[in-house]
């Protein structure tokens, strides 16, 4: 019988919760950083590792925000978002949908255009050299004001082709979704579909306040909906997708270690929980790595991994019959393991 590790490694998977800066690896960081004569302020790969001991969200954002800096050609945009695909390929994730956050790079300078050209060349070579679907996120940064997620949503519009959605992301403390109901409403009404963080540090009613008033279709996170029983039922009838990063809430301190973490919970609840990598050149590791260690410190069965894939299928911004593709794919997986 093949292990659980292997029946995961060999599973085709969607990502649906993955920040392109966070595949920012130290080594493809340092290389930038010299084809732009830019200066990191740190000496060595380890020395940059070593600073990802985070004690909370904005612990980590400050560092995220400041790596990017390395991020100014549209050839570094297509490096990174390149490096992430061939990761993920390599990892038989058959579908990723990829938050990118503008502003961290319309803020210092760096064109819109710039960045999304880099980003959807790699993207479409994904699609025609790996055999790998893709879709972008726009995400606005929440510690920003809405005039300037309004600009960004202006900017977006010029590119309203190669974006299936917008996202709420950074800092959850102190901005709570109603801060963003107007952009919102005019992304809806652009037909972009709407997804937002919330209940990651940020108290269950972000996530309610999400569905009420953003009308997401999708949580990022939602873990902390856990601790109100009426949401959950909530999420659970409404069949409303959480997009849940394991190491991600243990590396930022949400919960103390990944067997304190509510995913199984979630499952058995009813919850529709998938499982995603967030940011994983600074959480310790991409989607597998998240599944086997999830797995292992949650005791989940292959029943549970299969359900968790299935989930992320189901709640995929993808045609019906492409979901379905997807769902025959790994039935005929499961069918042929062993
Ligand atoms: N930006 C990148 N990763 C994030 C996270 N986990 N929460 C909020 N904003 C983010
Ligand atoms: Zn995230």
């Amino acid at each position: 019988m093949t292990s659980l590790d292997d029946f995961i490694d060999g599973a085709p998977k969607a990502e649906l919760h993955l920040h392109i800066e966070g595949t920012l690896e130290p080594e493809l960081m340092f290389a930038l950083a010299q084809r732009n004569g830019i200066d990191t302020g740190y000496e060595t790969t380890d020395n940059v590792r070593a600073a990802y001991d985070f004690s909370n969200l904005q612990d980590f954002l400050d560092i995220y925000y400041a790596a990017c800096d390395v991020l100014v050609t549209e050839q570094d945009f297509y490096d990174l978002a390149w490096a992430y695909l061939q990761k993920a390929h390599a990892q038989n994730i058959v579908h990723a949908e990829i938050m990118f956050d503008p502003q961290t790079h319309t803020e210092r300078g760096v064109a819109f255009e710039t960045v999304i050209t880099g980003l959807t060349r790699a993207m479409d070579d994904a699609t025609t050299q790996l055999d790998l679907s893709t879709g972008l996120i726009m995400s606005f940064l929440r510690h920003l004001d809405e005039a300037s997620a309004e600009r960004t949503l202006d900017q977006g519009l010029e590119h309203r082709d190669k974006i299936i959605a917008v996202g709420l992301d950074s800092s959850e403390l102190g901005h709570p979704p109603e801060k963003f109901a107007r952009v919102f409403a005019r992304a809806r009404g652009e037909g972009f579909l709407p997804v937002a963080h919330a209940g990651e540090e940020g108290p269950p009613a972000n996530v309610s306040d999400s569905l009420d008033i953003l009308k997401v279709r999708r949580i990022d996170h939602g873990v902390r909906a856990v601790e109100d029983p009426a949401l959950v039922e909530r999420l659970a009838a409404a069949e409303i997708p959480l997009t849940v990063c394991p190491f991600s809430n243990v590396r930022l301190g949400v919960f103390a270690t990944l067997a304190d973490h509510p995913l199984k919970a979630m499952l058995a609840a009813g919850l529709k929980a998938t499982v995603n990598s967030d940011d994983p050149a600074y959480f310790g590791g991409y989607l597998n790595e998240n599944f086997s260690a999830t797995a292992a410190a949650l005791d989940l069965n292959r029943d549970d991994v299969a359900a968790l894939i299935r989930n992320s299928f189901d709640a995929a911004f993808l045609p019906a019959a492409d979901i379905t593709a997807l769902h025959t794919r790994l039935d005929a997986y499961v069918a042929s393991s062993d």
